[in-house]
């Protein structure tokens, strides 16, 4: 059984979700993981208490949440030195298209070139519009947003495009790199 911390950061709940998801998988395969939130980790935290790490940070105008780069910056040798994954969480790459796709990786490069971790696993996962969570302009240059990627446009509800059946993978092969 691997102690595994999956850490995350997000803005309007989707990583987390996601986040949560993978913990939920990671426990069912008999590791004893630790969610915790990027921006409050607990007093004391020590990544060396931990046989694993998995990443995840969401999108928001071109880049990560800057407190999940920099732990990942301050962390990168020993999550160089130890099974670790990381997941980016975008609208983008909810777009179909092969650009779109390309610029979703390309977001997530930027991040592990930034922070100079090379991480064992990586995964791009579409995220969500939460329309009724945004104020008005957030609203309205969302769904201007969203008409450019060809995405859903009404903004009387919210949204969620990530593919639940991707993350499991994602989840059960990192739990087979703690074996
Ligand atoms: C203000 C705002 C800006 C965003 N900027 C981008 C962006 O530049 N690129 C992108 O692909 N997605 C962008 N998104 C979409 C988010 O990445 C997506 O909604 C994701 O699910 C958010 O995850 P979170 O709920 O964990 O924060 C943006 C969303 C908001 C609300």
């Amino acid at each position: 059984m691997a102690r595994v911390a999956v850490i995350y950061g997000t803005t309007e709940g989707q990583t987390a979700a996601i986040a949560e998801r993978i913990a939920g998988v990671l426990a069912d395969a008999g590791h004893d993981p630790a969610l915790l939130h990027g921006a409050h980790l607990p007093p004391g935290f020590e990544i060396e208490a931990y046989d694993g790490v998995v990443v995840g940070a969401s999108v928001h105008v071109g880049r990560h949440q800057r407190y999940v780069t920099r732990f990942a910056r301050e962390h990168a040798a020993a999550l160089n030195g130890m099974p670790a994954a990381f997941f980016s969480v975008s609208l983008t790459a909810a777009a179909g298209t092969d650009e779109a796709r390309e610029t979703a990786r390309g977001l997530l490069e930027e991040f592990l070139t930034e922070t100079e971790w090379e991480p064992d696993a990586t995964a791009v996962f579409p995220g969500a519009l939460r329309y009724s969570e945004y104020g008005l302009l957030t609203r309205y240059a969302m769904r201007r947003i969203a008409k450019q990627y060809g995405e859903d446009t009404d903004t009387s509800r919210d949204y969620e495009y990530t593919d639940w059946d991707a993350v499991d993978r994602f989840a059960t092969e990192f739990a087979g790199l703690l074996e």
